[in-house]
Protein backbone atom coordinates (compact mmCIF):
# COMPACT_ATOMS: atom_id res chain seq x y z
CA UNK A 1 0.00 0.00 0.00
CA UNK A 2 1.43 3.50 -0.93
CA UNK A 3 1.20 6.18 2.00
CA UNK A 4 2.01 9.39 2.60
CA UNK A 5 2.16 13.50 2.53
CA UNK A 6 -1.60 13.39 1.10
CA UNK A 7 -1.51 17.93 1.86
CA UNK A 8 0.28 20.39 4.07
CA UNK A 9 0.04 23.80 4.70
CA UNK A 10 2.30 26.00 6.60
CA UNK A 11 2.40 29.48 9.72
CA UNK A 12 4.81 31.27 10.50
CA UNK A 13 5.42 35.10 12.68
CA UNK A 14 3.97 38.15 12.52
CA UNK A 15 7.10 39.70 12.56
CA UNK A 16 10.40 38.98 10.99
CA UNK A 17 14.00 40.67 11.93
CA UNK A 18 16.51 41.01 9.21
CA UNK A 19 19.74 39.76 9.75
CA UNK A 20 21.64 43.00 8.43
CA UNK A 21 20.16 44.73 10.74
CA UNK A 22 21.53 42.39 13.88
CA UNK A 23 24.58 42.04 11.74
CA UNK A 24 24.64 46.58 12.10
CA UNK A 25 23.89 46.68 15.47
CA UNK A 26 26.38 43.82 16.89
CA UNK A 27 29.26 45.48 14.32
CA UNK A 28 29.48 41.80 12.35
CA UNK A 29 30.17 41.35 8.91
CA UNK A 30 26.85 40.47 7.24
CA UNK A 31 28.69 38.58 4.54
CA UNK A 32 29.19 36.42 7.98
CA UNK A 33 25.25 35.53 8.15
CA UNK A 34 24.43 35.58 4.48
CA UNK A 35 27.09 33.38 2.85
CA UNK A 36 28.97 32.14 6.22
CA UNK A 37 25.45 30.50 7.56
CA UNK A 38 23.56 30.94 4.46
CA UNK A 39 20.81 33.35 6.00
CA UNK A 40 19.02 36.56 5.52
CA UNK A 41 16.45 36.80 8.13
CA UNK A 42 14.57 35.50 11.10
CA UNK A 43 10.58 34.74 12.22
CA UNK A 44 9.53 36.41 15.30
CA UNK A 45 7.38 35.43 17.31
CA UNK A 46 4.63 38.14 18.70
CA UNK A 47 3.73 38.27 22.51
CA UNK A 48 0.17 36.70 21.28
CA UNK A 49 1.83 34.00 19.60
CA UNK A 50 3.39 30.38 20.49
CA UNK A 51 4.11 26.72 19.13
CA UNK A 52 0.15 25.94 19.63
CA UNK A 53 -1.02 29.53 17.43
CA UNK A 54 1.04 28.63 14.80
CA UNK A 55 0.01 25.08 14.82
CA UNK A 56 -2.94 25.34 14.86
CA UNK A 57 -2.76 28.16 11.57
CA UNK A 58 -1.32 25.75 9.56
CA UNK A 59 -3.66 22.50 10.39
CA UNK A 60 -6.43 25.00 9.81
CA UNK A 61 -5.54 25.87 6.08
CA UNK A 62 -5.07 22.26 5.46
CA UNK A 63 -8.39 21.26 7.00
CA UNK A 64 -10.51 23.75 5.24
CA UNK A 65 -9.74 21.75 2.16
CA UNK A 66 -10.04 18.43 3.79
CA UNK A 67 -12.18 15.97 5.68
CA UNK A 68 -11.57 16.61 9.43
CA UNK A 69 -13.84 13.31 10.12
CA UNK A 70 -11.19 11.21 9.08
CA UNK A 71 -8.83 12.10 11.32
CA UNK A 72 -8.23 9.80 13.94
CA UNK A 73 -4.88 10.61 15.30
CA UNK A 74 -3.16 14.25 16.08
CA UNK A 75 0.56 14.17 16.32
CA UNK A 76 2.13 17.51 17.95
CA UNK A 77 6.04 17.65 17.44
CA UNK A 78 7.91 20.20 19.31
CA UNK A 79 10.69 20.93 21.36
CA UNK A 80 9.14 24.35 22.47
CA UNK A 81 7.08 22.77 25.15
CA UNK A 82 4.45 25.02 26.71
CA UNK A 83 3.50 22.31 29.27
CA UNK A 84 4.95 19.40 31.12
CA UNK A 85 1.99 17.45 30.72
CA UNK A 86 -1.05 18.66 28.59
CA UNK A 87 0.23 18.12 25.00
CA UNK A 88 0.01 21.44 22.70
CA UNK A 89 -1.69 19.00 20.06
CA UNK A 90 -4.38 19.22 22.57
CA UNK A 91 -5.31 22.83 22.35
CA UNK A 92 -4.93 22.43 18.74
CA UNK A 93 -7.53 19.47 18.20
CA UNK A 94 -9.90 22.33 20.73
CA UNK A 95 -9.29 25.25 18.51
CA UNK A 96 -9.82 23.33 15.14
CA UNK A 97 -13.05 21.46 16.60
CA UNK A 98 -12.25 18.19 15.77
CA UNK A 99 -14.46 15.10 16.67
CA UNK A 100 -13.36 13.58 19.76
CA UNK A 101 -12.84 10.25 18.79
CA UNK A 102 -9.05 11.27 17.68
CA UNK A 103 -5.89 10.07 19.42
CA UNK A 104 -3.78 13.03 20.53
CA UNK A 105 -0.43 12.78 21.89
CA UNK A 106 3.02 15.09 21.30
CA UNK A 107 6.21 13.94 20.67
CA UNK A 108 9.53 15.23 21.45
CA UNK A 109 13.57 14.62 20.33
CA UNK A 110 14.75 18.11 19.50
CA UNK A 111 13.98 18.88 15.79
CA UNK A 112 13.89 15.22 14.66
CA UNK A 113 10.65 15.04 16.59
CA UNK A 114 8.50 15.67 13.40
CA UNK A 115 10.17 12.84 11.51
CA UNK A 116 8.99 9.59 14.20
CA UNK A 117 5.67 11.56 13.68
CA UNK A 118 4.94 10.96 9.99
CA UNK A 119 6.78 7.21 10.40
CA UNK A 120 4.23 6.54 13.38
CA UNK A 121 1.39 8.24 11.16
CA UNK A 122 2.46 5.87 8.04
CA UNK A 123 2.13 2.88 10.39
CA UNK A 124 -1.19 3.77 11.51
CA UNK A 125 -2.43 4.22 8.13
CA UNK A 126 -1.09 0.70 7.51
CA UNK A 127 -3.10 -0.59 9.63
CA UNK A 128 -6.04 1.19 9.79
CA UNK A 129 -5.96 2.47 5.68
CA UNK A 130 -9.06 4.51 5.82
CA UNK A 131 -7.81 6.86 8.47
CA UNK A 132 -5.96 10.01 8.37
CA UNK A 133 -3.54 11.33 10.66
CA UNK A 134 -2.89 14.89 11.52
CA UNK A 135 1.31 15.44 11.69
CA UNK A 136 1.74 19.22 13.53
CA UNK A 137 5.65 20.16 13.36
CA UNK A 138 5.91 23.48 15.31
CA UNK A 139 8.45 25.23 16.90
CA UNK A 140 9.89 28.72 18.29
CA UNK A 141 14.11 28.20 18.04
CA UNK A 142 14.85 30.96 21.13
CA UNK A 143 18.13 31.40 21.31
CA UNK A 144 20.13 33.21 24.56
CA UNK A 145 21.28 37.17 23.72
CA UNK A 146 24.25 37.22 22.14
CA UNK A 147 25.52 33.64 21.86
CA UNK A 148 26.62 31.48 19.05
CA UNK A 149 22.96 30.95 17.33
CA UNK A 150 21.23 34.26 18.48
CA UNK A 151 21.55 34.64 14.24
CA UNK A 152 19.83 30.95 13.67
CA UNK A 153 16.80 31.69 15.58
CA UNK A 154 13.26 31.33 13.95
CA UNK A 155 9.75 29.81 14.17
CA UNK A 156 7.31 28.02 12.04
CA UNK A 157 5.14 25.23 11.70
CA UNK A 158 4.04 22.52 9.27
CA UNK A 159 1.07 20.78 9.47
CA UNK A 160 0.73 17.68 7.31
CA UNK A 161 -1.99 14.90 6.70
CA UNK A 162 -0.65 11.56 6.27
CA UNK A 163 -2.82 9.04 3.78
CA UNK A 164 -3.02 5.97 1.66
CA UNK A 165 -2.85 6.53 -1.99
CA UNK A 166 -1.40 10.52 -1.08
CA UNK A 167 -1.52 13.30 -3.33
CA UNK A 168 1.99 14.61 -3.00
CA UNK A 169 4.31 12.16 -1.40
CA UNK A 170 4.57 8.39 -0.84
CA UNK A 171 6.98 7.93 2.14
CA UNK A 172 9.09 4.83 1.27
CA UNK A 173 9.53 1.81 3.77
CA UNK A 174 12.67 1.38 5.25
CA UNK A 175 14.75 4.22 6.28
CA UNK A 176 18.16 4.35 8.32
CA UNK A 177 18.06 5.26 11.37
CA UNK A 178 20.73 6.36 14.35
CA UNK A 179 21.19 7.17 18.07
CA UNK A 180 24.51 8.81 19.61
CA UNK A 181 24.18 10.18 23.32
CA UNK A 182 26.12 13.38 22.56
CA UNK A 183 25.22 16.70 24.97
CA UNK A 184 25.83 19.29 21.71
CA UNK A 185 22.45 21.42 22.37
CA UNK A 186 20.10 20.40 25.09
CA UNK A 187 17.33 22.78 27.36
CA UNK A 188 16.80 21.95 30.87
CA UNK A 189 13.73 22.33 32.31
CA UNK A 190 14.29 25.73 34.17
CA UNK A 191 15.87 27.17 31.09
CA UNK A 192 13.74 28.94 28.23
CA UNK A 193 16.98 29.21 26.27
CA UNK A 194 19.33 25.93 24.97
CA UNK A 195 22.69 25.33 26.20
CA UNK A 196 24.67 24.84 22.92
CA UNK A 197 28.12 23.28 22.54
CA UNK A 198 28.23 24.70 19.21
CA UNK A 199 31.28 22.95 17.23
CA UNK A 200 30.41 19.57 18.95
CA UNK A 201 26.68 20.22 17.07
CA UNK A 202 28.09 20.56 13.89
CA UNK A 203 30.00 17.52 14.37
CA UNK A 204 27.09 15.71 15.99
CA UNK A 205 24.73 16.33 13.22
CA UNK A 206 27.46 15.32 10.36
CA UNK A 207 27.98 11.84 12.27
CA UNK A 208 24.24 11.48 12.06
CA UNK A 209 24.60 12.17 8.33
CA UNK A 210 26.81 9.85 7.43
CA UNK A 211 25.20 6.96 10.62
CA UNK A 212 22.14 7.58 9.16
CA UNK A 213 22.73 7.19 5.29
CA UNK A 214 24.79 3.88 6.13
CA UNK A 215 22.29 2.20 8.24
CA UNK A 216 19.87 3.34 5.23
CA UNK A 217 21.61 2.04 1.99
CA UNK A 218 22.54 -1.40 4.14
CA UNK A 219 18.91 -2.06 4.57
CA UNK A 220 17.76 -1.37 1.19
CA UNK A 221 19.56 -2.15 -2.38
CA UNK A 222 19.99 2.21 -2.63
CA UNK A 223 22.56 4.48 -4.11
CA UNK A 224 23.22 8.20 -3.82
CA UNK A 225 23.06 8.68 -7.41
CA UNK A 226 18.81 6.91 -7.20
CA UNK A 227 17.92 9.79 -5.51
CA UNK A 228 16.89 13.21 -6.92
CA UNK A 229 17.15 15.83 -5.05
CA UNK A 230 18.11 15.96 -1.18
CA UNK A 231 16.50 17.73 1.59
CA UNK A 232 18.92 17.95 5.05
CA UNK A 233 17.78 19.60 8.35
CA UNK A 234 18.43 23.13 8.08
CA UNK A 235 19.33 25.11 11.60
CA UNK A 236 20.56 27.36 9.07
CA UNK A 237 20.76 26.74 5.62
CA UNK A 238 24.78 26.44 5.05
CA UNK A 239 25.00 23.05 7.75
CA UNK A 240 22.77 21.17 4.48
CA UNK A 241 26.26 22.33 2.42
CA UNK A 242 28.55 20.63 4.93
CA UNK A 243 25.96 17.82 5.23
CA UNK A 244 25.98 17.27 1.24
CA UNK A 245 29.52 17.87 1.33
CA UNK A 246 30.23 15.41 3.81
CA UNK A 247 27.76 12.72 2.30
CA UNK A 248 29.56 12.76 -0.53
CA UNK A 249 32.80 12.33 0.55
CA UNK A 250 31.67 9.54 2.21
CA UNK A 251 30.05 7.94 -0.80
CA UNK A 252 33.16 9.02 -2.89
CA UNK A 253 30.50 10.48 -5.43
CA UNK A 254 29.97 14.20 -6.69
CA UNK A 255 27.31 15.64 -4.98
CA UNK A 256 26.33 18.90 -7.05
CA UNK A 257 24.69 21.94 -5.02
CA UNK A 258 22.25 22.08 -7.19
CA UNK A 259 20.39 18.93 -5.98
CA UNK A 260 20.11 20.52 -2.40
CA UNK A 261 19.54 24.31 -3.62
CA UNK A 262 15.85 24.54 -4.04
CA UNK A 263 15.39 23.61 -0.59
CA UNK A 264 17.07 26.26 1.05
CA UNK A 265 14.66 29.23 -0.36
CA UNK A 266 12.17 29.16 2.68
CA UNK A 267 14.48 27.96 5.68
CA UNK A 268 16.81 31.19 4.49
CA UNK A 269 13.53 33.62 5.38
CA UNK A 270 12.42 31.80 8.04
CA UNK A 271 15.42 30.83 10.25
CA UNK A 272 15.66 27.51 12.14
CA UNK A 273 12.18 26.17 12.68
CA UNK A 274 13.85 23.38 14.47
CA UNK A 275 11.50 20.17 13.85
CA UNK A 276 9.22 21.86 10.92
CA UNK A 277 12.84 23.24 9.28
CA UNK A 278 12.94 19.79 7.25
CA UNK A 279 9.35 20.08 6.14
CA UNK A 280 10.15 24.11 5.06
CA UNK A 281 12.73 22.17 3.01
CA UNK A 282 10.34 19.84 1.10
CA UNK A 283 7.51 22.35 0.39
CA UNK A 284 10.58 24.29 -0.90
CA UNK A 285 11.70 21.49 -2.86
CA UNK A 286 7.80 21.13 -4.13
CA UNK A 287 6.97 24.40 -4.75
CA UNK A 288 10.43 24.92 -6.99
CA UNK A 289 9.90 25.46 -10.78
CA UNK A 290 11.14 21.47 -11.12
CA UNK A 291 8.48 18.85 -12.49
CA UNK A 292 9.60 16.30 -9.92
CA UNK A 293 6.58 14.16 -11.25
CA UNK A 294 8.32 10.32 -10.42
CA UNK A 295 11.13 11.47 -8.82
CA UNK A 296 12.72 10.23 -5.64
CA UNK A 297 13.95 12.30 -2.98
CA UNK A 298 16.06 12.15 0.04
CA UNK A 299 15.53 13.50 3.47
CA UNK A 300 17.52 13.80 6.18
CA UNK A 301 15.97 14.33 9.82
CA UNK A 302 18.27 15.46 12.43
CA UNK A 303 17.60 16.42 16.23
CA UNK A 304 20.53 17.50 18.29
CA UNK A 305 21.50 14.72 21.76
CA UNK A 306 21.16 13.30 19.22
CA UNK A 307 18.46 11.01 16.90
CA UNK A 308 18.66 11.17 12.86
CA UNK A 309 16.89 9.49 10.09
CA UNK A 310 17.76 9.05 6.75
CA UNK A 311 14.31 8.60 4.40
CA UNK A 312 12.93 8.65 0.78
CA UNK A 313 9.59 9.92 -0.58
CA UNK A 314 8.44 9.21 -4.35
CA UNK A 315 6.49 12.61 -5.68
CA UNK A 316 3.41 11.62 -7.04
CA UNK A 317 1.55 12.23 -10.40
CA UNK A 318 -0.32 15.16 -10.61
CA UNK A 319 1.40 16.74 -7.31
CA UNK A 320 1.59 20.02 -8.25
CA UNK A 321 -2.04 20.37 -8.49
CA UNK A 322 -2.32 19.83 -4.79
CA UNK A 323 0.29 22.80 -3.19
CA UNK A 324 -0.24 25.67 -2.29
CA UNK A 325 2.48 28.16 -2.72
CA UNK A 326 0.45 31.03 -2.11
CA UNK A 327 -0.42 30.05 1.60
CA UNK A 328 3.70 30.47 2.56
CA UNK A 329 4.88 33.13 0.48
CA UNK A 330 2.05 35.13 2.05
CA UNK A 331 3.04 34.11 5.46
CA UNK A 332 6.50 35.26 4.47
CA UNK A 333 5.44 38.26 3.10
CA UNK A 334 3.27 39.88 5.21
CA UNK A 335 5.20 39.36 8.22
CA UNK A 336 5.58 42.99 10.23
CA UNK A 337 9.83 43.90 9.84
CA UNK A 338 10.94 45.25 13.40
CA UNK A 339 14.60 46.78 13.94
CA UNK A 340 16.90 45.27 16.08
CA UNK A 341 15.85 47.05 19.28
CA UNK A 342 12.36 46.12 19.09
CA UNK A 343 13.37 42.11 18.31
CA UNK A 344 15.46 42.89 21.78
CA UNK A 345 12.95 44.29 23.61
CA UNK A 346 10.66 41.47 22.69
CA UNK A 347 13.18 38.51 23.80
CA UNK A 348 13.70 40.17 27.01
CA UNK A 349 10.25 40.18 27.33
CA UNK A 350 9.59 36.93 27.21
CA UNK A 351 7.26 35.13 30.04
CA UNK A 352 8.31 32.04 30.85
CA UNK A 353 6.11 31.86 33.92
CA UNK A 354 2.53 30.34 34.53
CA UNK A 355 1.47 33.68 37.18
CA UNK A 356 -1.52 35.20 35.49
CA UNK A 357 -0.95 37.71 32.48
CA UNK A 358 -2.68 39.18 29.90
CA UNK A 359 -1.27 39.48 26.25
CA UNK A 360 -1.23 42.63 23.82
CA UNK A 361 -3.08 41.68 20.54
CA UNK A 362 -0.71 41.75 18.03
CA UNK A 363 -0.81 38.97 15.71
CA UNK A 364 -3.92 38.74 12.97
CA UNK A 365 -3.63 35.15 12.73
CA UNK A 366 -6.68 33.04 13.21
CA UNK A 367 -5.61 32.20 16.37
CA UNK A 368 -4.14 33.92 19.40
CA UNK A 369 -2.83 32.92 22.86
CA UNK A 370 -4.05 35.99 24.90
CA UNK A 371 -2.39 35.14 28.58
CA UNK A 372 -2.44 32.92 31.88
CA UNK A 373 -5.51 32.53 33.97
CA UNK A 374 -5.40 30.60 37.16
CA UNK A 375 -2.13 28.93 35.68
CA UNK A 376 -4.30 27.84 32.34
CA UNK A 377 -3.10 28.99 29.12
CA UNK A 378 -5.66 30.57 27.39
CA UNK A 379 -6.06 30.57 23.76
CA UNK A 380 -9.03 32.72 21.34
CA UNK A 381 -10.40 31.20 17.61
CA UNK A 382 -11.56 34.60 15.20
P1 LIG B 1 30.02 31.08 15.20
O1 LIG B 1 31.19 30.98 16.11
O2 LIG B 1 29.10 32.21 15.40
O3 LIG B 1 30.45 31.20 13.71
O4 LIG B 1 29.24 29.70 15.35
P2 LIG B 1 31.81 30.76 12.97
O5 LIG B 1 32.92 31.65 13.36
O6 LIG B 1 32.00 29.28 13.10
O7 LIG B 1 31.38 31.12 11.49
C1 LIG B 1 30.34 30.45 10.87
C2 LIG B 1 30.66 30.40 9.37
O8 LIG B 1 30.67 31.73 8.85
C3 LIG B 1 32.05 29.83 9.08
O9 LIG B 1 31.93 29.10 7.88
C4 LIG B 1 32.90 31.07 8.83
O10 LIG B 1 34.02 30.83 8.02
C5 LIG B 1 31.87 31.95 8.14
P3 LIG B 1 32.32 27.54 7.87
O11 LIG B 1 33.73 27.42 8.27
O12 LIG B 1 31.41 26.88 8.87
O13 LIG B 1 32.00 27.11 6.47
N1 LIG B 1 32.19 33.39 8.21
C6 LIG B 1 32.09 34.22 7.17
N2 LIG B 1 31.73 34.01 5.89
C7 LIG B 1 31.73 35.10 5.05
N3 LIG B 1 32.08 36.35 5.45
C8 LIG B 1 32.44 36.59 6.73
C9 LIG B 1 32.46 35.50 7.65
N4 LIG B 1 32.75 35.37 8.96
C10 LIG B 1 32.58 34.08 9.30
N5 LIG B 1 32.80 37.83 7.10
C11 LIG B 1 27.53 28.08 15.08
C12 LIG B 1 28.47 29.06 14.37
C13 LIG B 1 26.82 27.24 14.05
C14 LIG B 1 28.37 27.15 15.99
C15 LIG B 1 26.51 28.89 15.93
O14 LIG B 1 25.69 29.62 15.06
C16 LIG B 1 25.65 28.01 16.82
O15 LIG B 1 26.03 27.68 17.93
N6 LIG B 1 24.41 27.69 16.34
C17 LIG B 1 23.46 26.87 17.10
C18 LIG B 1 23.77 25.39 17.01
C19 LIG B 1 23.50 24.84 15.61
O16 LIG B 1 22.73 25.35 14.84
N7 LIG B 1 24.16 23.70 15.30
C20 LIG B 1 23.94 23.04 14.02
C21 LIG B 1 24.00 21.52 14.14
S1 LIG B 1 22.96 20.91 15.45
C22 LIG B 1 21.34 20.95 14.79
O17 LIG B 1 21.16 21.12 13.64
C23 LIG B 1 20.23 20.78 15.78
C24 LIG B 1 19.45 22.05 16.11
O18 LIG B 1 18.60 22.38 15.06
C25 LIG B 1 18.70 21.87 17.42
C26 LIG B 1 17.80 20.64 17.58
O19 LIG B 1 18.00 19.58 17.06
O20 LIG B 1 16.86 20.81 18.36
C27 LIG B 1 20.39 23.23 16.34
Amino acid sequence: MNIGIHDFDVATTHYVLKLDSMAEALGVDPAKYQLGLGQDEFSVPAPDEDVVTMGAHAAKRLLDRNDPSKIRMVLFATETGIDQSKAAGVFVHGLLGLPTAVRTVEFKQACYSGTAALQTAVNHVARYPEDQVLVITSDVARYAVDSGGEPTQGAGAVAMLVAADPNLVVIEPQSGVFTADVNDFWRPNDSSTPFVEGKLSLDAYLDATIGAWDDLAARRDLNVSDIHRFMHHQPFTKMARKAHTKLAEHVGVELGSELIEESMTYNRRIGNSYTASLYFGLAAQLHGNEDLAGKRLGLFSYGSGSVAEFFTVVVQPGYTEHLHPENVAESLDSREEITFEQYRDLHNAYVGESENYETATVTDAPFRFTGVTDRVRQYEAR
